[in-house]
């Protein structure tokens, strides 16, 4: 637990990556799998996750982030891509998997995936965007978790156009949209932020025990 916490603090919205450090192929496998254990709501896993290292890619996309340098100085680019709406089909690929892997009968299945249709396609469909965003959101918790773990560095981000980022990707047309993105590399010996205090709300303030 104390290197856990350890590596917690060792963590920082990285600012400026070292462009020649690239994570190792085994790494990023790790990473990948971190991100792919992590828990979704009734393991839905409304989202795919786009591990962007092309140059070109990575320079038009920091473009559309506000020219944030992360983009193009870090390793790879993850960007979680939320479905835009919640389809029937996603919920009948996902029941076909659990089959598959557990061993039992699609039909046996039926009510636990009415049970899905009915929590999230009754929903009007910008709630349905937002329920897959949160779901990719905890993915990205995932990521920032295991990358801790490896001595990998990490910026979550916002900070960029949507819009912009679902065009250069072709998200829409395949019925995705950019909920968030993390930029993972190693950190530059230049960046000063990398010596900031942790800002965090005192363990009194943050918890309401009752
Ligand atoms: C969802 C999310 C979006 C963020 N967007 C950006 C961003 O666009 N650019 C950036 O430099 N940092 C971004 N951050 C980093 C936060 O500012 C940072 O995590 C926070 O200040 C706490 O500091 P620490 O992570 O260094 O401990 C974002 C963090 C989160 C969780």
């Amino acid at each position: 637990m104390k290197t856990h916490l350890g590596n917690l603090n060792w963590r920082y919205a990285t600012k400026r990556f070292d462009e020649n450090k690239k994570i190792s192929a085994e790494d990023l496998s790790a990473l990948k799998e971190a991100v792919r254990l992590s828990a979704s709501s009734y393991g839905l896993q409304p989202y795919h996750v786009l591990v962007i290292e092309n140059e070109k890619v990575k320079e038009q996309l920091r473009e559309a982030a506000y020219n944030q340098p992360q983009l193009t100085e870090s390793s790879q680019v993850f960007v979680f891509a939320s479905y835009t709406e919640v389809k029937e089909e996603y919920i009948q690929d996902y029941m076909k998997n659990v089959a598959e892997t557990r061993g039992v009968d699609l039909a046996d299945l039926e009510g636990y995936a009415n049970m899905i249709k009915g929590a999230s396609m009754t929903l009007p469909q910008d709630q349905q965007a937002v329920w897959t965003a949160k779901q990719a959101y905890i993915a990205l918790g995932f990521l920032l978790n295991a990358a801790a773990t490896l001595k990998i560095d990490a910026c979550p981000m916002e900070g960029y156009n949507g819009e912009e980022f679902d065009k250069i990707l072709g998200l829409k047309e395949k019925g995705l949209t950019t909920a968030v993105i993390a930029t993972v590399g190693y950190r530059s010996e230049e960046d000063a932020t990398q010596n900031n205090k942790k800002v965090r709300k005192s363990t009194e303030d943050l918890f309401i025990n009752i």
